[in-house]
């Protein structure tokens, strides 16, 4: 069952249909990927569509190698990016990513409560934990999972003691009396932790409309705790829909845990769509912005997800379940590669068949490769039988599938009833909660 009647829908802008092969087409706007007028024009383009928001991804590192081909995690900072957007748009909300690794509470709190109060209400944070970049952040290792879980419950809590540490109600600003605040209400929050220290309170009021929302992502058992507690959405990973079904069971168990209610949870898998005007064109499509993948990385990839060695073997050999190790664990994600897996037994493919499949040539994330209605059909699917309360759109392939996505997926969405056809409000908490 779904828990809400209409889709949250979010857009991420780091630029994915550029990705790959993507930014050498002619007009693909490639060389302004480092300044604003590429990511404005995407977020105008969101907002016309009436998304929930627009999405900053980050990563503090650079794996050098793909720099060779594309342009892999290199980018604009991203609180500077969304703030910038933030002046050309009006109503959508403009979620930022921020690591609890590497961050201190303070300057975070402050920051994003600053974007609140400048956008006035439409600002919003992806609570991440990180995976690499350590070794920029003056630390000798990565922490381990438990770690890096333990201080982002720690830093989502100071920050959030900071916000209410100076309350709008403080602000009295009687012109009259000469009062300005109210002193008694402004009080420091003395947290002293295992990874903060921090006396408060902060230096900024908190903006007096709708609360800034929280995004999540992260999918291990300590990540699903975390986000059942502080998260209103969740960037997740599902690649089909029982994973999909499974994760949003799990979240609204840990909701319940914390003492909230499972609706208060969205889950938002990102969502690649490679979208043409036939499905011959869309498969072609990405085929050609994966042409540079070779036989040996897509062999590897299937033997990282499934333990099994191909070497030497033909494209016309089919991989069954019986190929299989028994009680291997891969290291990538573990969703990922039960979705594989989930194939080989399903389907035996052809190894040439599987190497070629969308699972593994391209991004972790839920794929639709096809048309419009393909894409509505199978997102209407999804939601309606409760395994998603919305998603974020990653085009990928063309310019052309980013202006598909959000000039004729969404507002066919929104024909059928499963999104809305204009804002009601104008914060981001609100596009949230409308319904
Ligand atoms: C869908 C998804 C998106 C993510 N996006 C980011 C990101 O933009 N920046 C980042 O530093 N980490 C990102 N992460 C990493 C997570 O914050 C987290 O560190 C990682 O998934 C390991 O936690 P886990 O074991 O709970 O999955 C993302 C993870 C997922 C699943």
């Amino acid at each position: 069952m779904k828990l809400r009647p209409k889709l949250c829908i979010g857009m991420s802008l780091a630029p994915t249909w550029l990705a790959n092969e993507g930014w050498r087409a002619e007009g693909s706007g490639i060389e302004g990927l480092y300044g604003l007028e590429l990511a404005a024009d995407v977020a105008c383009r969101a907002e016309a569509a009436h998304l929930d928001f627009v999405f900053r991804p980050d990563a503090s590192f650079l794996p050098l190698p793909v720099m060779e081909q594309s342009f892999g995690f290199s980018s604009l900072d991203p609180m500077l990016l969304i703030t910038a957007l933030m002046h050309r748009t009006r109503k959508i909300g403009l979620l930022t990513t921020i690591s609890t690794t590497f961050g201190e509470p303070y300057l975070v709190a402050r920051q994003l409560m600053s974007l609140h109060w400048l956008s006035q209400g439409r600002a919003g944070w992806n609570v991440v934990t990180a995976l690499q970049g350590h070794e920029n952040f003056s630390m000798t290792d990565m922490p381990g999972a438990e770690a890096r879980y333990a201080r982002a419950n720690e830093f989502a809590d100071v920050v959030r003691a900071l916000w209410a540490s100076f309350p709008a109600e403080a602000l009295v600003v009687d012109r009259a009396s000469g009062r300005y605040a109210d002193t008694d209400l402004i009080l420091p929050i003395d947290h002293r932790g295992a990874y903060f220290a921090v006396k408060g309170p902060m230096n900024l009021p908190e903006y007096p409309g709708p609360r800034l929302p929280l995004m999540q992502a992260g999918g291990s058992a300590a990540g699903v705790d975390f986000a059942g507690r502080i998260a209103d959405m969740v960037f997740g990973l599902t690649q089909d829909i029982d994973s999909a079904r499974s994760m949003r069971a799990q979240l609204s168990a840990r909701a319940l845990a914390h003492r909230r209610q499972p609706r208060d949870l969205r889950l938002l898998p990102g969502l690649s769509l490679y979208l043409g005007d036939t499905r011959e064109e869309a498969q072609a499509l990405f085929q050609a912005n994966h042409v540079r993948v070779t036989r040996d990385q897509r062999l590897a990839r299937v033997t990282e997800a499934l333990g099994v060695d191909l070497k030497g073997w033909p494209d016309d050999r089919r991989l069954t379940a019986a190929d299989l190790p028994a009680g291997f664990v891969s290291a990538r994600s573990p969703a990922h590669c039960d979705t594989i897996r989930r194939i080989v037994e399903r389907e035996a493919p052809q190894l040439g068949e599987l190497l070629a499949r969308p699972e593994i040539l391209a991004s972790i994330h839920w794929q639709i490769v096809g048309t419009v209605e393909d894409a509505a059909e199978e997102i209407t699917r999804w939601f309606e039988a409760g395994a998603i309360d919305g998603f974020i759109a990653v085009p990928g392939g063309s310019v052309r599938s980013l202006e598909l996505t959000l000039g004729e997926l969404v507002p066919r969405l929104a024909e059928a009833g499963l999104f809305r056809k204009d804002y009601s409000g104008d914060t981001f908490l609100h596009h949230l909660t409308e319904d």
